[in-house]
C-alpha cells in the first residue's frame, strides 16, 4: 500500500519529489547561503512526460525543502535539462534596481518538430530570475542557441570561466560536447568540440559539465569534463564517465591517455547502474573553493518502473568532488558532503576486531537502512571478500572484492523485488579497484533503497538501488581468510 511504501521507501536523507516523476538535476546554484536545486520533473505523473523544472532549496545539501514548479513547458516545447550561474555584474543587462540577476541556460525540445519528423527540435534558450531563484522570466528572443541541424543538442552547462574571462558552456551532441563562449550570456560562439574519437560512445553524450579543479596536494589546475552517456554506461544503460586535460580558453586537450579510450576504459564518476546526469553547484564562494556533485540515482533502463508508486527516482547524495594523480593518471575522487557529518550518531565502533573468516553485526530492534558504514581492511591473505547485507525473508545484497582480478562488485539479484523489470538484475556490476593500497578502506551509506560506497577514500565509486521486501537488519563480511577489522563505526543518520 502507499502507507508501507511512504515508510519503507522513501529515503530519508536523498532529495526524493513529494510526488511524482523525477529525473537530471538541473540549474544547480549557491547564493547567499541557500543551495539550489532544479531536476527534470513531470507533475502529473510517475513516468516521464512533457518536462518542467522542479526546485528545492537546502542550507547543506542535505535536507532540502521543495518549492513551486520553477519553470514550466510553453509554445516552443518541454523544458530539458540545463544550469544556472549568477550574474553578479550583470552582464547580460537583465538586472532591476541592482537585483542580483540569476540566469538559467535550458534545452527547449519541441514535440511538435520531433513528430514532423524533423531533426532541429532541440534549442538552448535562457530565462531569468531576479528574486534569487523563485520566480523566472523566459528570455523573449528564445532561443538564443537555434538549431544547427542536429538531432541531440542538448544540456547546456554554463560556467564563468575566471581564468579567460568568459562565459563558457558545454552542452552534449550525439558523439560528442561542443564548447560555446559569451559575453554576455545571450550571444554565443561556438569555440570547439571533444570527443568524436574518444571515450565510451555506445549511446548518445549527454548531460556535460566542464569545470577547473585543483590538483590534490598542489597547486596545479586541470580541467575536468564530465560526460553521462545513455546507454553503453561501465555496468549497461546510463553512466557518467571524465576525462581531464588542459583547457586554453578554446580548446580543451585531454591527457595523452585520455585522447583514445575505449568503451571499457576506466575513467568514470560512479560505476555503479545508478548515478546519472550528475553535474557540479555554481557560484561556490572561493574560500570554500569545492566541486560539489549531485547525480540521479537511477538508470534509463528501468527508471519508469521501478515499484514506488507516489514518487519516482531519487538523488545521490550531494558529494564532493577532488581531482588526485594516482599512479600517474589523475583521477576523481569523490565522497559525501561534510554536511552530512553533523547528522550522524554513533552506534557501533570498534578501533580493532579480530575475527574468523566471518563476522556479523545485526541489529534486530532498529534496521540498518538509514546507516553510514566505515571500516578498513588489511587484506593479507584477503583474496575473496564479500559484504552482505540481508533481512529475514531471505533478501541480500552481496558485494565486495575480488582480490584476483582486481574487480569490486555489486550483485543484487536477491535484494527483494526486482521482477518489475529483468534488466534490473541482468548482470552484476563490476569495477576495476583503482587504489593499490594494501589496506582497503571501506565506506557506504544506505537510505532505505540505495546504497553508495566509496572505496579507497572514493577512487571507486558505486551506487545502486535496491527494492527489499523488508529492512535489512544483519551485515556480515565474509572472506577466505581470517579478517582484521579496523577502525569500524556504525552511524545512524537522522535529520532534526
Ligand atoms: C538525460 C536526459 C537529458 C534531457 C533530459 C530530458 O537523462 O535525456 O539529455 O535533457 O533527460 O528529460
Amino acid at each position: 500500500t502507499l502507507n508501507e511504501e511512504e515508510s519503507v521507501f522513501r529515503p530519508s536523507f536523498h532529495f526524493t519529489p513529494k510526488n511524482n516523476w523525477m529525473n537530471d538535476p538541473n540549474g544547480m546554484f549557491y547564493l547567499n547561503g541557500t543551495y539550489h536545486l532544479y531536476f527534470q520533473y513531470y507533475p502529473e505523473d510517475i513516468v516521464w512526460g512533457p518536462m518542467h523544472w522542479g526546485h528545492a532549496t537546502s542550507k547543506d545539501m542535505i535536507v532540502w525543502e521543495e518549492q513551486p514548479i520553477a519553470l514550466k513547458p510553453d509554445e516552443k516545447g518541454y523544458i530539458f535539462s540545463g544550469s544556472a550561474v549568477v550574474d553578479s555584474k550583470n552582464t547580460s543587462g537583465f538586472s532591476e534596481d541592482g537585483k542580483t540577476t540569476v540566469i538559467a541556460m535550458y534545452t527547449y525540445h519541441d514535440p511538435k518538430r520531433e513528430k514532423q519528423g524533423e531533426k532541429d527540435y532541440q534549442s538552448q534558450a535562457i530565462a531569468y530570475s531576479l528574486d534569487e531563484g523563485f520566480n523566472w522570466t523566459k528570455y523573449r528572443k528564445n532561443p538564443v542557441i537555434p538549431n544547427p541541424g542536429i538531432q541531440d543538442f542538448r544540456d547546456p552547462k554554463v560556467i564563468r570561466d575566471t581564468i579567460n574571462d568568459q562565459w563558457l558552456m558545454v552542452l552534449a551532441t550525439r558523439d560528442r560536447s561542443y564548447f560555446y563562449s559569451s559575453q554576455n550570456l545571450k550571444d554565443w560562439e561556438k569555440i570547439s568540440e571533444f570527443g568524436e574519437t574518444t571515450g565510451a560512445h555506445n549511446g548518445v553524450w549527454e548531460c556535460p559539465d566542464f569545470f577547473p579543479m585543483k590538483v590534490k596536494g598542489s597547486d596545479e589546475i586541470k580541467w575536468v569534463l564530465i560526460q553521462s552517456l545513455n546507454p553503453g554506461g561501465y555496468n549497461g544503460g546510463s553512466g557518467t564517465q571524465y576525462f581531464v586535460g588542459d583547457f586554453d580558453g578554446t580548446i580543451f586537450t585531454p591527457e595523452e591517455y585520455m585522447q583514445n579510450l575505449d568503451e571499457k576504459h576506466s575513467f568514470w564518476l560512479d560505476f555503479g547502474k545508478d548515478n546519472y546526469a550528475g553535474v557540479t553547484w555554481s557560484n561556490i564562494p572561493q574560500k570554500d573553493g569545492r566541486s560539489l556533485f549531485i547525480g540521479w540515482m537511477s538508470n534509463w533502463l528501468y527508471a519508469q518502473e521501478v515499484p514506488t508508486e507516489k514518487w519516482r527516482s531519487t538523488m545521490t547524495i550531494a558529494r564532493e568532488l577532488e581531482l588526485k594523480k594516482m599512479d600517474e593518471k589523475y583521477r576523481i575522487l569523490s565522497k559525501p558532503v561534510r554536511e552530512l557529518n553533523k547528522y550522524r550518531t554513533v552506534i557501533f565502533a570498534e578501533n580493532k576486531l579480530n575475527t574468523g573468516k566471518t563476522y556479523t553485526y545485526s541489529s534486530e530492534e532498529e534496521d540498518l537502512m538509514n546507516n553510514e558504514f566505515s571500516l578498513n581492511l588489511p587484506l593479507d591473505e584477503i583474496n575473496k571478500l564479500e559484504f552482505i547485507l540481508s533481512n529475514s525473508q531471505n533478501d541480500s545484497l552481496k558485494f565486495g572484492l575480488n582480490r584476483i582480478d582486481h574487480q569490486f562488485y555489486i550483485n543484487r539479484k536477491k535484494s527483494g523485488i526486482t521482477d518489475f523489470n529483468e534488466k534490473f538484475t541482468q548482470k552484476t556490476s563490476t569495477a576495476p579497484r583503482i587504489s593499490k593500497s594494501d589496506t582497503l578502506k571501506v565506506h557506504f551509506i544506505l537510505d532505505k533503497t540505495s546504497i553508495e560506497i566509496f572505496y579507497d577514500d572514493g577512487a571507486t565509486v558505486m551506487s545502486e538501488i535496491f527494492f527489499p521486501n523488508e529492512p535489512y537488519t544483519r551485515f556480515t563480511i565474509s572472506s577466505n581468510a581470517n579478517l582484521t577489522i579496523e577502525e569500524f563505526e556504525i552511524n545512524r543518520i537522522e535529520l532534526d
